[in-house]
């Protein structure tokens, strides 16, 4: 499977591309600058060996089978709008877009409310009719992601294709330390986002990296 990471070169982008890459998965880093984009690409190639590539979002999304946003909410619109051509019936795209207020200059520990209920559902909206949406990744922080230990954080993925959600748990898991959990149709992404903002505000007011464990629930629910 070949994942195209749009907005690869930020924090949480070329986290998952750096875990992904450790688990032998074919990354393509995407950006809005093809050369910083390479740059990237080159420095996780460098370190794990693994086929990771990097060019402009666009020819990013064309040649992958799974599409994961790492952008800013103040233009997910904007650059799902951008990608619409690039993207085709049966391609999963994950959301990882918290609406976080801090879009607009206001405080990253609030969301903003969004129309459709998350930017999930936004996504769902501005995608092309046949593209798979999962929401997932929300509460994993990028300082864990960065690191070699593994991650103490479980990933909650939301989607209404059961077949797409299932793949993600997969990629989710290949990231030493996560648990991937089913968390229902698309529109509870809306929770999920919101918890981002209660975990940021952990991280500011009690000084850490924190995460998110679901507990209580059979040992077999982590595997499917
Ligand atoms: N950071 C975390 O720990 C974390 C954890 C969970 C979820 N998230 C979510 O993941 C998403 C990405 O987080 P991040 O911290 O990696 O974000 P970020 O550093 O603000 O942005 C990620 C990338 O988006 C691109 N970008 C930035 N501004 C843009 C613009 N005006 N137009 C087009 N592209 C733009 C940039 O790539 P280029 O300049 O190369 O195009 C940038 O490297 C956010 O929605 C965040 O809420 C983050």
């Amino acid at each position: 499977m070949t994942i195209a990471i749009v907005g690869g070169t930020g924090p949480e982008g070329s986290g998952l591309a750096l875990r992904w890459a450790r688990a032998g998965e074919t990354v393509i880093i995407g950006s809005r600058d093809a050369h910083r984009a390479a740059d990237a690409a080159k420095k996780i190639h460098e370190e794990t060996g693994a086929n990771v590539s990097g060019t402009e979002n666009k020819a990013a999304c064309q040649s992958a089978d799974l599409v994961v946003l790492t952008i800013p909410f103040e233009v997910h619109a904007e650059i799902l709008k951008h990608l619409k051509s690039a993207l085709h019936p049966g391609q999963i795209l994950v959301d990882t877009t918290v609406p976080l207020a801090a879009s607009v200059g206001d405080r990253a520990t609030r969301t903003l409310g969004v129309w459709q209920g998350s930017a999930a559902q936004q996504a769902a909206d501005l995608a092309p009719d046949g593209v798979l949406l999962v929401a997932a990744f929300h509460n994993v922080s990028s300082e864990l992601l960065k690191g070699d230990a593994p991650v103490d954080c479980d990933v909650i993925v939301c989607s209404d294709d059961k077949q797409a959600a299932r793949r993600v748990r997969e990629l989710a898991r290949k990231i030493p330390g996560v648990r991937a959990v089913d968390g229902g149709k698309l529109e509870n992404a809306r929770i999920v986002e919101q918890i981002t903002a209660l975990l940021i505000g952990f991280n500011i007011r009690l000084k850490g990296h924190s995460g998110l464990r679901i507990t209580g629930l059979p040992p077999e629910v982590y595997d499917i």
